[in-house]
């Protein structure tokens, strides 16, 4: 099993949340990423996501996506699970995956909930917040935001993987946002074996049964799989 956060899509140019060039360095969460923030200033919110599409779109996998992209291939009982809403896993091949917190490209009606998939648009000013076609309510992206629960049956894919796995690949999260930070300690609680990837230290450092202290992408490309053997 494989958790993934902000940090492996560092490397592609995307920055993280946390940290001294993180989205949250000059706006902390409470006033981007929750409903309550979302009803004040819908407009304010919707600048960050557009701003965020432009980079993300412009952004590509870098070998540690790629990398784990390979592997669901090897091992038949696989699960990724991400906390990014940037598709990189997917467009690096991924198909055994969670995205935890949505999908940045999904949009939702707060009014009547209709969905729109893979909608890669870019909102001029004068069109913020963009409305439904259907019935004119105001659009969200649908990601998770604090404060809100995360979608039923991906916790249930999540969480019921991490009671069977013989192992968790921590990769570039800061492991403080829960629930997806639990992943790792329910894996350890059965006696699997821990392996985070980071840069720095984090809470999830202290349980890690093989700490590899560097970014995603050269851990990643020191790894050569020879799994067919
Ligand atoms: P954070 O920004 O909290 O943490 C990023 C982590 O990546 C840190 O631990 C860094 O040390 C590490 N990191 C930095 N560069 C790296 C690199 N090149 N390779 C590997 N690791 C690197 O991001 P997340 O843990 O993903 O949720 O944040 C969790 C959630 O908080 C996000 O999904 C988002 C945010 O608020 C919601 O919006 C609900």
């Amino acid at each position: 099993m494989v958790l993934t956060g902000a940090g492996i899509s560092k490397d592609s140019g995307i920055p993280t949340f946390r940290g001294k060039d993180g989205w949250y360095k000059n706006h902390p969460p409470e006033e981007l990423a929750t409903p309550m923030a979302f009803n004040k200033n819908p407009v304010l919110v919707w600048e960050w996501y557009n701003y965020r599409r432009k980079i993300i779109l412009s952004a590509s996998p870098n070998e540690a996506h790629y990398k784990i992209a390979e592997l669901e291939k090897y091992f038949p009982c696989f699960l990724l699970v991400t906390q990014n809403v940037d598709s990189l896993h997917r467009k690096a091949g991924s198909t055994k995956i969670v995205e935890l917190h949505g999908n940045i490209f999904r949009t939702r009606c707060t009014n009547c909930s209709i969905e729109f998939y893979e909608d890669y648009r870019i909102f001029k000013d004068d069109e913020l917040p963009p409305k439904c076609p259907h019935c004119g309510g105001i659009l969200r992206p649908s990601v998770v935001w604090y404060g809100e629960s995360l979608n039923r049956d991906d916790m249930e894919q999540a969480f019921s993987f991490a009671n069977k796995a013989d192992l968790i690949l921590v990769v570039g999260t800061s492991g403080i946002v829960y629930p997806a930070a639990m992943l790792p300690y329910i894996v350890k609680s059965h006696g699997g074996i821990v392996v985070e990837i980071n840069p720095d230290t984090t809470p999830i450092s202290e349980i890690a049964d093989l700490k590899i202290k560097d970014s995603a992408k050269s851990a990643f490309s020191k790894l050569n799989f020879d799994l067919k053997s």
